[in-house]
């Protein structure tokens, strides 16, 4: 069991003078994860008196959150950071920080301030509570500061979260991954499996209540095996059972569920907790057993497709999610098959595609057989586009139908529109007025698209 550390004050909270008007701005890279960080550390900033600013060239303070996981999205980092140089020159009081699992990753640290040597602080994912106390050295001392450490101190508590949402909040349950899939850099950056205490989830979801949210959702690499390293008996079913029970919560989502760890316990609790969502997200990554084998998935095809049935006939109007690799080292035009034709046995409410990215340090990196460019691409615009009629006709189904919708705000570009969910997942616009945020609604689906419904609320 990890320890837990509870932060009760942010460095420089004591001496906030009255009249701040330095600001911040935050560019997120990759999953829900960083999001969270990301909102930590807002949190923190707004804490010892800074304000958010929306664009990143007025800022006092630029962050960087990044994400490895795929080639792409490390490039998109180099290239905003590119842009930054000039900023720097013209204002030298700007200060950059950058911090995420890129930095986690063995060497980049060192890369990043060589090429960019404008950057003002480097952290890591595990000492990100730590960034006001490096942010107060950067001023007073005028110094670089890089600090990347291997392993967090311990579960860190009590930190201020400034949330994107009023209404819907994402809560981390356990940190880290134990999978160590052959393409994965997350075991490596993120550590190794570390659950929070219930008591401490439990009591950031009452405060979340107490202050109107309505919806959350939790999260883990592997939520299923929450509980395991607690060495009490406490296990991801108990604690879904739990959160249920907790006053004025509306709806409970939770993300991702690796397939060899979902068990019956799980699947029972989802249908008898009345404010968990029928939605399971269950990365699949491949249709091929062999490829399955190879990315050390721990399961078979045979085996996969037999749990999406039984999650399908234990939860009427579930919606079953994925993650899929095209591309993996070794994958023959016959895994590939493989891979479309569990898809359309699965018959996905909705999924996530991504190119095979290779990553240093993992095993896939140094497999024989890297399938080339071109054939990944070909096969990856087969199956998004087998994906979306799959999806398209499976929202076509909710036409003239009434769902219950959890309305989440107003649209981006237009004010009357607004934005919600079904309880499985699926993306609902409407016209509306504003005072529905954060209630139930029912609304009658007049239209249905590949990404999502539109509707009329029912009055
Ligand atoms: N290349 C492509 N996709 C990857 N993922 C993880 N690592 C890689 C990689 N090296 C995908 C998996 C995972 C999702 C979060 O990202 O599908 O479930
Ligand atoms: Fe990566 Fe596999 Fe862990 Fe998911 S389960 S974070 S894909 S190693």
């Amino acid at each position: 069991m990890t320890n837990s550390i509870y932060i009760d004050k942010i460095q420089g909270e004591e001496n906030l003078s009255t009249n701040l008007t330095q600001t911040f701005h935050i560019s997120t890279y990759g999953c829900q994860m960083n999001e969270e960080d990301s909102e930590k550390i807002s949190g923190m900033l707004k804490r010892i008196g800074y304000s958010n600013t929306e664009i990143k060239e007025d800022a006092d303070i630029i962050i960087f959150n990044t994400c490895c996981v795929r080639e792409n999205a490390e490039n998109k980092v180099f290239g905003n950071l590119g842009q930054l140089k000039k900023l720097k020159e013209e204002r030298p009081n700007l200060i950059i920080a950058i911090c995420g699992c890129m930095m986690q990753q063995k060497g980049m640290a060192d890369k990043v301030l060589k090429t960019f040597p404008f950057v003002d602080i480097i952290f890591g994912t595990h000492n990100s509570y730590k960034f006001p106390e490096y942010l107060d050295r950067v001023q007073k001392d005028g110094v670089q500061v890089k600090e990347i450490v291997n392993k967090e101190d311990g579960i860190v508590e009590g930190l201020p979260i400034d949330r994107k949402s009023d209404v819907k909040a994402f809560v981390t349950i356990m940190y880290g991954c134990n999978n160590f899939c052959t393409y994965c850099v997350v075991p490596y950056v993120r550590g190794r499996e570390r659950s929070r205490k219930p008591e401490d989830i439990v009591k950031e979801v009452e405060e979340l209540i107490s202050q109107g949210y309505k919806e959350i959702t939790v999260l883990g690499q592997n939520v299923n095996s929450y509980g395991k390293d607690l060495n009490d008996g406490m296990s991801f079913a108990k604690l879904l059972r739990t959160l249920n029970e907790v006053k004025g919560l509306e709806r409970i989502r939770f993300m991702s569920s690796h397939p060899k760890d979902l068990t019956d316990d799980v699947i029972l609790a989802i249908k008898e907790c009345d404010k968990v969502c029928e939605q399971v997200h269950l990365p699949v990554q491949s249709g091929s057993s062999a490829i399955l084998k190879s990315m050390n998935r721990h399961y078979t095809r045979e085996q996969y497709i037999e749990l999406a049935k039984k999650i399908k006939a234990e939860i009427p109007e579930v919606s079953i999610t994925t993650d899929i690799i095209v591309g993996f080292p070794g994958e023959t035009d016959e895994d590939f098959e493989y891979t479309l034709e569990l898809v359309k046995e699965v018959e996905y409410d909705s999924a996530f595609t991504f190119i095979y990215s290779r990553r240093n340090h993992t095993p896939a990196d140094r497999m024989e057989n890297q399938i080339p460019e071109e054939i990944k691409h070909e096969r990856f615009n087969r199956l998004v586009k087998t994906l979306n009629e799959i999806v398209e006709r499976k929202n076509k189904a909710y036409e003239n139908k009434t769902v219950e919708v959890f309305v989440e705000g107003t649209s981006k570009n237009q004010e009357s529109r607004l934005t919600g969910r079904t309880r499985n997942g699926r993306l609902v616009n409407f016209e509306g007025s504003k005072d529905s945020i954060g209630k139930l609604i029912n609304v009658n689906i007049t239209k249905a698209g590949s990404f999502s419904l539109t509707g009329e609320e029912c009055k």
